[in-house]
């Protein structure tokens, strides 16, 4: 029996290289040897954007974006949270086993609350209920498909965790083991990339190098990556540089360490091996661009994608709400 893995993907933005290396290509890898269902958690996205058009359009995009990285949706099961509305019956159920004080100890919740305080706010200014039961919502679309694997950024790894407890106190209570626990797992790249500033790519700092940039944009931002000042002739230190980490991500073994040679040799500027970089990357990059621009032209095509998925899914789903229903005693 093959294990099952399954994420959800918030509808926040274009990706940039950095979720393409850490969580798309990731997730993609272990659906090869796991039954995979990945879905887009949109409902997720209301708490903190009230745009319908940004919520749509949003959607679209990132589903575009893991299918043009290489999704096949007839390898892995690929659907919009909302299109299962199985979940939001599980939440409910979930809730009454979902101590407050839990809730209060989520990570991101007591950011809000630290932020508020230093700027002198109420502490639970601007967090809505959506927000401060995320979690719960999360160990729904979790529990309810049977979930072996959850591959997440570490910043999640605690949602998953309180999945575990609330699974837990379910199955204690009836005595059951109806709710499967499921286990975070780590990116197998444990370097995060580094952004064109050298500090972790991330959209927050400004650094980023969107997947979908054009040859030229690609170009101009690869130039644009922080080096330090060592002259042409000088050898070079790959451990230390960004340029060299950026590559690790895209090229193969040989071209690595054929990099890695030149560098220890001294005699190539960092023009070059900006030029390198910029090589594989955009070798790499465009039949992801070009897919992804011929998704964008068929919105039609995203929408059927994700409707079929989102009724498989739901097949799952209700006979996992079913059997809940009976063991809770409401059928
Ligand atoms: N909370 C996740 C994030 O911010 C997205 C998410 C929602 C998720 N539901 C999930 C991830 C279920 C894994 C499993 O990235």
């Amino acid at each position: 029996m093959k294990k099952i893995s399954l994420t959800g993907i918030k509808p926040t933005g274009i990706p940039h290289i950095g979720n393409y290396i850490g969580a798309i290509k990731p997730a993609l890898q272990l659906s090869e040897s796991c039954e995979s269902r990945y879905f887009i958690a949109d409902y997720h996205a209301l708490n903190s954007c009230k745009n319908p058009d940004e919520i749509r359009s949003m959607t679209r995009e990132i589903a575009a974006a893991w299918l043009a990285g290489g999704l096949d949706p007839d390898q892995v099961l690929f659907y919009k949270q909302s299109g299962v509305p199985e979940t939001f019956e599980l939440l409910t159920i979930l809730l009454a086993f979902t101590p407050k004080g839990l809730m209060n100890r989520a990570h991101a919740y007591k950011a809000m609350l630290q932020s508020n305080q230093s700027a002198g706010k109420d502490p639970d200014d601007g967090v809505n209920m959506g927000l401060f039961t995320y979690p719960v919502l999360m160990a729904a679309d979790i529990l309810l498909f049977d979930t072996d694997l959850v591959p997440v950024g570490n910043d999640q790894f605690q949602h998953v965790e309180m999945a575990v407890d609330i699974a837990e106190s379910f199955n204690f209570i009836y005595q059951t083991d109806a709710l499967k626990l499921p286990e975070a797992i780590a990116q197998p790249h444990t370097k995060t990339l580094l952004g064109l500033d050298g500090r972790k790519m991330s959209k927050s700092y400004g650094n980023t190098i969107p997947i979908f940039s054009s040859e030229k944009e690609l170009r101009k931002l690869v130039m644009k990556i922080v080096t330090n000042s060592q002259g042409i002739e000088e050898p070079k230190d790959p451990d230390t540089c960004n340029v060299f980490s950026i590559y690790q991500a895209f090229a193969s073994p040989d071209q690595i360490e054929a990099l890695r040679q030149r560098y220890l040799a001294g005699g190539m500027g960092w023009g070059h091996a900006k030029q390198e970089l910029f090589e594989v990357m955009n070798e790499a990059l465009t039949p992801i661009r070009n897919r992804y621009q011929e998704l964008m032209q068929d919105p039609g095509y995203i929408d059927r994608v994700l409707a079929e998925g989102s009724h498989k899914a739901r097949e799952i789903a209700s006979a996992k709400i079913s059997q809940l229903r009976q063991i809770v005693g409401i059928d």
